[in-house]
């Protein structure tokens, strides 16, 4: 079983919706059970809060369902538990780092790393912003989880 967990600062608006693509992606690629996902936020400003309403309906927009998803803050033993650890940015990267432990630390990338393509390194934060960012961070996160997918696939599920 290969384990991915996306993070942002607040997991109500970038980690959810990597969250709710990569796993409605790997649902119709036939690998939902193969691949464990989870999404967590850096800080503990929303712990058990839905996604944020403008995700949400941007998602629902393109097809996928957040419903379910409530925020949760990152923990020392994701590191162990989560074969890829996320982040939306080198913000979220800087306290990922801070927290795993050195011999983890290669598990801790940068989500858009597997979308070269994008030409930028951040997932940039939505939050204060209009409907457009979510749109335009929907589409980063998009092709970045076509890029992890065939990522995982060359590394972990050559049999696939
Ligand atoms: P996220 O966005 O990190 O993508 O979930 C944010 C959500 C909430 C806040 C900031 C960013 N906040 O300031 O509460």
């Amino acid at each position: 079983m290969i384990r991915v967990l996306f993070v942002c600062l607040g997991n109500i608006c970038r980690s959810p919706t990597a969250e709710g693509v990569f796993r409605d992606l790997i649902r119709r690629e036939g690998l939902a059970d193969r691949i464990v996902t989870d999404s967590c936020g850096t800080s503990d400003w929303h712990i058990g809060g839905p996604p944020d309403e403008r995700a949400t309906a941007e998602a629902a927009k393109r097809g996928i369902d957040l419903s379910d998803l409530r925020a949760r803050q990152i923990h020392r033993d994701d590191f162990a538990a989560f074969e890829y650890v996320l982040g939306m940015d080198d913000a979220n990267i800087a306290k990922l780092l801070a927290l795993c432990p050195p011999a983890r630390q290669d598990r801790v990338k940068l989500f858009l790393s597997f979308a070269p393509e994008v030409g930028r390194a951040d997932v940039p934060d939505p939050y204060y912003g209009g409907a457009d960012g979510f749109s335009k961070v929907f589409d980063m996160i998009d092709a970045a989880s076509k890029g992890l997918l065939a990522d995982i696939r060359s590394r972990h599920l050559s049999d696939t």
